[in-house]
């Protein structure tokens, strides 16, 4: 097991990539069930939740290989394998089984997901549009059990309005009978990138990135070739490491629409960015300016970069607010910033932060991935040495991050963890 340490306080200058969306390739990987025939999708990030969908496939009796981003999924052996522990509850996309073998099966068995610990993570709505498709879904020792005679199309209004429940009936919509509509539908660029990767298999979805999706089933999905989105949130991390100790970096690779909410909030802290048709600029900020966020579904300010955000607030001058209206537990790096001199408070469902303040290295860890990439953030800021361990969470969804931050000047790299360490780690 290794830990990341980080000489923080060297200048981050040149150019850092970003690389296929995390959060629709833990979709688009589960959506190739559904297809009859190969299935290549190109520009997916090598990270751990990758990895874990592709034992999962195999682990159904599908052929899959992965090399350089690109994922080739023959589905044609593929069986409705009941998959109630091991992997599938290492992360919490393996939900997207749920949908993807119910549309292609009309029967699945699937463990409780797993996942970063954000407070409750219901999937109460996944489980409401399943029912209304027809599957009879039940709760057995940890498992979920879905069966369905057949699916047939639904009006479907969410209650909450769901990434992981827009995704995962779209799933199983796709070869229901008939007609489904969602409503109150999330609009995140994820969905519309498995909505694209569904259609060009045969499926006949209409409205994805609104919130009304309109779905007609088909009985047969074909395999075909697609190029996943780059990642906004790993976009996003980058636009704030650059903002908190760069002097003039260029992020390679990002739709600027969908960082638009991050770019208006680091402009209003006076941090200057030009953007291209591809690629953003962050320069060196001479004075940040505290300023408040609220995290809203797309397109308002994400929950996934609060977290790296909160560090950057540390060295802005005021107090700001930080609150997650997503996550009502999304704080636990706060205690770790607090190690390194950071100012902040959590009350209630926002961290309260005062700065500017100079943060120190200190020993700290990742409770989850989000809070793994705050304390990157803030161990380059910092004066001296920080050390990160719960590695297993930033590697979850940041690929080769330490040599993409050693390529822009970052002193980064990882270590194996001492006898000593691993036993406190384990006690
Ligand atoms: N919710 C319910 N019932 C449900 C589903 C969700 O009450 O059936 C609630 C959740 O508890 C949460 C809110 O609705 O308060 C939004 O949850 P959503 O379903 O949109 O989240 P998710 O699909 O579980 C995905 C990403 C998260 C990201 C959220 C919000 C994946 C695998 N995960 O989660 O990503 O924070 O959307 O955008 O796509 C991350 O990348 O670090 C991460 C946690």
């Amino acid at each position: 097991m290794e830990k990341l340490k980080i000489a923080g306080g060297h200048p981050l200058k040149g150019t850092i990539k970003v690389d296929g969306a995390k959060n629709s390739a833990v979709a688009l990987v589960p959506a190739t069930i559904l297809a009859e025939s190969p299935v290549t999708i190109e520009g997916l990030p090598d990270i751990s939740d990758i990895h874990m969908l592709k034992g999962l496939l195999e682990e159904i009796g599908g052929g899959v290989t992965f090399e350089d981003g690109e994922m080739n999924v023959d589905p044609s052996n593929m069986i409705a394998m009941p998959l109630p522990n091991g992997r599938v509850k290492k992360l919490r996309a393996s939900y997207y089984l749920m949908g993807a073998m119910l549309g292609k099966f009309k029967k699945a068995v699937i463990g409780l997901p797993g996942g970063c610990h954000l407070g409750p993570r219901p999937i109460d709505q996944h489980i409401k549009g399943f029912e209304a498709l027809g599957a009879e879904v039940t709760n057995e020792q940890g498992a979920i059990y879905l069966r369905a005679k057949e699916l047939r199309g639904a009006r479907i209004y969410l209650d909450v309005v769901s990434v992981g429940a827009t995704i995962n009936i779209m799933l199983a919509a796709v070869k229901a009978k008939g007609r489904t509509v969602i409503e109150n539908a999330a609009k995140e660029p994820e969905i519309i990138d498995v909505a694209t990767l569904l259609n060009n298999m045969g499926a006949k979805i209409k409205g994805a990135g609104t919130d009304v999706i309109r779905i007609e089933g088909v009985d047969k999905l074909n395999g075909c070739r697609h190029t996943i989105i780059p990642d906004r949130i790993e976009a996003g991390t980058f636009m704030i490491l650059a903002a908190a100790a760069g002097e003039g970096v260029i992020i390679d690779n990002v739709i600027p629409l969908h960082v638009e909410s991050l770019t208006a909030k680091l402009r209003e802290m006076n941090v200057p960015i030009e953007i291209g048709d591809d690629k953003i600029y962050v320069g060196k900020a001479e004075k940040l300016q505290a300023v408040d966020i609220k995290t809203l579904v797309y397109p308002g300010f994400p929950t996934d970069l609060q977290q790296p955000f909160t560090s950057l607030l540390t060295k802005a001058e005021g107090s700001a607010i930080v609150t997650d209206t997503i996550y009502s537990a999304r704080f636990k790096h706060v205690d770790e910033l607090r190690r390194m001199n950071a100012h902040m408070k959590v009350e209630g469902r926002s961290a309260i932060v005062n700065g500017p303040v100079q943060l120190h290295g200190a020993k700290v860890k990742a409770s989850d991935l989000r809070a793994g990439a705050a304390l990157v953030i803030a161990g380059l800021m910092a004066e001296g040495i920080t050390e990160v361990t719960g590695l297993e969470h930033i590697d979850r969804g940041y690929s080769q991050l330490v040599e993409k931050l050693s390529n822009i000047g970052a002193d980064i790299w990882r270590e194996e963890l001492s006898q000593e360490e691993l036993k406190q780690i384990k006690s």
